[in-house]
């Protein structure tokens, strides 16, 4: 069974879709913390299924590598196989990536390389862009640069608002990491393969 740490910053539905795949006998892998960057309203969802939660804020630290430090501490103390970036909205120091990776994974909402970054979703419509998606990549210390898994495309619909396209994505997004989380703890992906190409 792989164990995952979920950080998040936000709503955490893509959290909930995974907390109600491991209820599932067949699904391989369990959640054993739910991290945050802030008090997230997602990490009710956490509460919900008595998953344990923690919070570090970088607004209680001096710099960014100490924050990342923290936040690391406190990861590798549930000794996870896999940690995913869920709507985790910071670039994680390269101290972080470095420790975890190529076990730390990211959910985008476009198709990378496309645009990367905090608000891809808006930068897809401002682009013109007729197609966008949803991404899960390892994590390097780039920005949204790493190894991409796998990725689902999506149309833009004429005068489609950012919402609108945001919430079609998330429903992608949901299906998109469940499927991968379950690919990679049977070992049908090898993240360290991926990460070395
Ligand atoms: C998701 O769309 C995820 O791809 C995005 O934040 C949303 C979180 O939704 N992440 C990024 O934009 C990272 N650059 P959720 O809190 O409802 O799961």
């Amino acid at each position: 069974m792989t164990s995952l740490v979920v950080l998040i910053s936000g709503s955490g539905s893509n959290l909930r879709a995974l907390l109600e795949a491991t209820t599932r006998d067949d699904f391989p892998a369990r959640i054993v913390a739910v991290g945050a960057d802030n008090e997230a309203s997602g990490l009710q969802h956490a509460r919900a299924f008595d998953v344990p939660t923690f919070v570090v804020s970088p607004s209680d630290f001096d710099s960014r590598e100490s924050w990342g430090q923290a936040l690391l501490n406190e990861v590798q103390s549930f000794g996870a196989d896999l940690v995913v970036c869920a709507g985790f909205m910071r670039i994680l120091p390269a101290n972080v990536v470095q420790a975890l990776t190529p076990n730390l994974i990211n959910m985008h909402p476009a198709l990378l390389p496309l645009f990367p970054g905090a608000h891809a979703v808006r930068d897809a419509l401002a682009a013109g862009a007729t197609e966008t998606g949803a991404t899960v990549h390892v994590v390097d210390e780039g920005v949204d640069t790493g190894p991409v898994i796998r990725q689902v495309p999506l149309s833009i619909e004429p005068g489609e608002t950012e919402e609108h396209l945001h919430e079609r994505i998330k429903v992608l997004e949901r299906e998109l990491i469940v499927a991968t989380v379950s690919e990679i703890a049977h070992n049908r992906i090898n993240l360290k393969e991926l990460a070395r190409s």
